[in-house]
């Protein structure tokens, strides 16, 4: 069999043989979003290192684990730490605990993230609902041969970001006053920071924010056949648009300020999200 199949199979038996929970929703949880385990009503928890299977850094300090409850009723599972690309991991591993919660029963995939802005419009701690992303910097997860119990080999790209999610985070944003930016994400490798130069290439390429996560997961969930959506926190402009220097400490800080009005954000929409979607 596949061995990238074969492990998926095998951590989710694990995950299988300690939780009985169906989720509907799908939650990856980025920067400052670290506690929003508050908000459900948690069920269980799992962490990475208790699936059998699992891939687990070596990286020090690196945690992570599944949350399985309810957000005001509607049952959710959620990443809380996700797996990066720059820590080492192979793609189909990064993509692993994605294509799990599909495995699980969730059908929508939203994700969230810390983002540096491209856009001269956009301002340190603005939210931007992401419409379309360009990974053409890393690998595709669905390199190597392809899984066909989990979708199709040369699978379409056309509506990863589901137009009929997006109006409905358009309107929860506006429900809740909340500003939103609309665009383009692109996923660089990282863990450095962009150069002035890589900034400006990006632009030039039609991105408007930058980040080291999140377009992979969209493209394993999409060939899945998930709902996917995102929204990024601007945590910071790209490096050389403003005249200093970027450290991960601003990117926190920044995070950490809106936290508030993005976990605001993100309860809503997923409600309204559930109950579009279940008519
Ligand atoms: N670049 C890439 N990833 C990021 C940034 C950035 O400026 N800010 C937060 N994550």
């Amino acid at each position: 069999m596949n061995p990238v199949y074969e492990k998926l199979l095998k951590c989710y038996e694990s995950i299988q043989k300690k939780i009985d929970f169906k989720p509907e929703i799908a939650l990856v949880l980025g920067s400052g979003l670290g506690d929003y385990g508050e908000t459900i009503d948690i069920v269980a928890t799992l962490d990475y290192h208790d699936i059998e299977g699992f891939p687990i850094s070596t990286v020090e300090g690196h945690k992570g684990r599944f949350i399985f409850g309810y957000i005001q009723g509607v049952p959710v599972v959620c990443m809380q730490g996700r797996v990066h690309y720059y820590e080492g991991y192979a793609m189909s591993d990064v993509v692993l605990p994605t294509r799990l919660m599909k495995m699980m029963g969730a059908k929508v995939l939203f994700l969230t993230n810390a983002a540096g802005g491209l856009n001269f419009d956009f301002h340190a701690g603005d939210f931007m609902m992401i419409t379309d992303h360009i990974m053409t910097f890393v690998p595709s997860p669905l390199i190597g041969e392809n899984i066909n119990e989990l979708g199709a080999r040369f699978p379409d790209m056309s509506d990863v970001y589901k137009k009929d999610l997006q109006e409905i985070i358009r309107g929860t944003a506006k429900e809740l006053g909340i500003k939103l930016q609309e665009g383009v994400y692109i996923q660089l490798t990282g863990p450095n920071y962009e150069t002035p130069a890589e900034v400006r290439m990006c632009r030039a390429l039609g991105a408007d924010a930058a980040g080291m996560s999140t377009a992979a997961e969209a493209v394993a969930a999409n060939h899945m056949g998930m709902k996917v959506c995102g929204i990024s926190c601007i945590t910071n402009l790209g490096c050389g648009m403003l005249d200093q220097p970027l450290s991960h400490a601003e990117v926190q800080e920044t995070a950490d300020r809106v936290a508030v009005d993005f976990k605001r954000l993100i309860t809503q929409a997923i409600l309204n999200i559930y109950h579009a979607t279940r008519q």
